[in-house]
């Protein structure tokens, strides 16, 4: 097991290039089981929620070579076993992704059933509800998801509750459904504009991704081609809010600003200057103290919960008070007490949290328990006077790429030690 150990106190300065987003390779290379041929994928950023997909597309009878510039070519056009296995689906809730293209392509599926994870029940009742409305057969039982179709039908589908994956899901199963299937209340995140920009290229007929209305146009098949995954906005508000933190100026290559305006609302706020030009964003916080921010997570275009845990650690030492309060998920706040082990001042009244600014943090010895719970101890240990170590740093390694060797080069004292 690794832990990270950080010095804190130190200012960050520099430039570092942000990598592709998660959220969006692990819907497409799910998307690479509706295609007769290979996808060839660039800005594939290294991760393990991209290795165990990887494995998990491997041992259904894919193929894929990945090499050290981030492009992957994969070829899932050949499946020979239509069933996600729990051993995989378990330490990864995204798989629940290879549903709708199984279904799609070979009118059958079975996949484990993700259960909860630590930061909430999040069932994948709407994903199975909407396949039903498309035709889909669907029995629960021994743990799998049972799942088939003749073929599936195109109709239309009114979600309930805004939902990210289950949005892609019934996107990329409405590609090779007979007639068209019309998304209600579809999510609009950039990562689902991807996801569809990538089944265009494939063949795929889609209009109005990125909005709540997406319109698919059934296809009897879909090609491989090459893309290029888009640029990961919450590794960038992390790596922004270790600068507005810190009291730095940093550069962040290969972004897309216009993904990130709700972040760049609330850092301005804060007192950072902030400078946006086509594919690079410039946050400089002038040797500062942030100032605290009020923040309500909520869809997309609305501030993303994502960036929740991140903006609790920045209010932690910010002057002022201020609320945070989480809309999406229900039990997002494992961070709050290992935050609170260093000094912060931090209250949790359902779900909001309510912070004091302190002057500032302490390190301590704290306990990674979520990906971006555990990128919000990062930004405290930062920030804080003396020595931090984190534990289990795998959760961070699902979503950032080289974090430390990122952080080291803005700056940072931070290594990752062996136990
Ligand atoms: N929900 C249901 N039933 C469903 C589906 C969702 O009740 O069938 C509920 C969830 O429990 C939650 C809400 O709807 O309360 C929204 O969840 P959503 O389905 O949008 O989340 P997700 O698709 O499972 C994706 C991201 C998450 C991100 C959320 C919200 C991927 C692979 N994951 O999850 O990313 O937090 O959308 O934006 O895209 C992360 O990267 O750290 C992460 C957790």
């Amino acid at each position: 097991m690794y832990k990270l150990v950080i010095k804190g106190g130190k200012t960050l300065n520099g430039s570092v290039k942000i990598a592709g987003s998660k959220n969006a390779a692990l819907p497409i290379l799910f998307a690479s089981i509706l295609a007769d041929g290979p996808l060839i994928l660039n800005n594939t950023p290294h991760l393990s929620d991209v290795s165990t997909t990887l494995r998990l597309l491997m041992d259904m009878g894919s193929e894929f070579i990945l090499e050290s510039d981030n492009s992957l070519f994969v070829d899932s056009s050949k499946l020979t076993k239509l069933t996600a296995e729990y051993s995989l689906v378990k330490t990864m809730r995204a798989s629940i992704l290879s549903l709708g293209p199984m279904l799609a392509k070979y009118g059958e599926a079975k996949i484990s059933l993700p259960g909860g994870c630590a930061i909430g029940m999040r069932p994948v009742n709407l994903h199975l509800k909407a396949l039903e409305d498309l035709g889909a057969k669907i029995e629960v039982k021994n743990g799998y998801i049972h799942a088939s179709a003749e073929k599936l039908i195109g109709t239309d589908v009114h979600f309930e509750q805004i939902t990210v994956t289950a949005t892609e899901n019934i996107l990329m199963a409405a590609t090779l459904a007979q007639g068209t299937t019309t998304i209600h209340n579809a999510a609009q995140e950039p990562e689902i504009v991807d996801l569809a920009n990538c089944l265009i290229k494939m063949g795929a007929k889609i209009s109005g991704a990125g909005t709540s209305v997406i319109i698919i146009e059934g296809v009897s098949n879909l090609s491989g081609a090459t893309y290029t995954v888009c640029p990961d906005r919450i590794e960038a508000g992390t790596y922004l809010i270790a600068a507005a933190i810190t009291g730095g100026k940093i550069t962040l290559k290969n972004i897309h600003h216009q993904s990130m305006r709700a972040i760049i609302r609330k850092l301005i706020e804060t007192g950072a200057e902030i400078k946006c030009d086509k594919t690079s964003i410039t946050l400089d916080m002038k040797g500062r103290k942030p100032k605290a921010v009020n923040v309500r997570t909520s869809a997309y275009p609305n501030f993303p919960t994502d960036m929740q845990a991140q903006f609790c650690a920045l209010n932690s030492i910010a002057d002022g008070q201020a609320t945070i309060t989480e809309t999406i998920f229900e039990n997002r706040f494992m961070h709050i007490p290992e935050l609170a082990r260093m000094g912060a001042e931090l209250s949790l009244e359902g779900n909001t949290v309510i912070s004091k600014g302190v002057k500032s943090l302490t390190g301590a010895n704290l306990m990674a328990t979520d990906l971006r719970a555990s990128a919000s101890l990062v930004l405290a240990g930062l920030a804080a006077q003396g020595t931090t170590t984190i534990e289990r740093v795998y959760h961070l390694d699902r979503g950032y790429e080289t974090i430390e060797e990122k952080l080291k080069l803005l700056g940072a004292d931070i290594q990752r030690i062996q136990d």
